[in-house]
């Protein structure tokens, strides 16, 4: 289990392990998505914290980053996966 925190949204919620964090995202989010599928870069955000939670970033992804000038440290929200981990972790993504 992860709890992410979105810092701008000032909200925290609980990820199991191995799942996709945008589907726990509490409705009162402002984060914006278009696609969802990692290909239109509306999402584009930064992990502050706990980037070792999550699943490694995807040459799709990777593709999609670069194809929007994105900073290196920069990923998709919407292509964020949580990892198999056996401590609880804490993420903190700023959009
Ligand atoms: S919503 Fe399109 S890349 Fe994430």
């Amino acid at each position: 289990m992860a709890k992410v925190t979105i810092i701008n949204d000032r909200i925290s919620f609980e990820v199991p392990a191995n799942s996709k964090v945008i589907d726990y995202l509490p409705d009162n989010s402002s984060m914006l998505f278009g696609c969802r599928q990692g290909s239109c870069g509306m999402c584009i955000c930064t992990v502050r914290s706990g980037e070792e939670f999550l699943v490694p970033i995807s040459s799709r992804e990777e593709e999609t980053l670069r194809k929007n000038n994105a900073a290196s440290s920069q990923r998709l929200a919407c292509q964020l996966w949580t990892r198999e981990i056996e401590k609880e972790g804490e993420i903190e993504i700023e959009y």
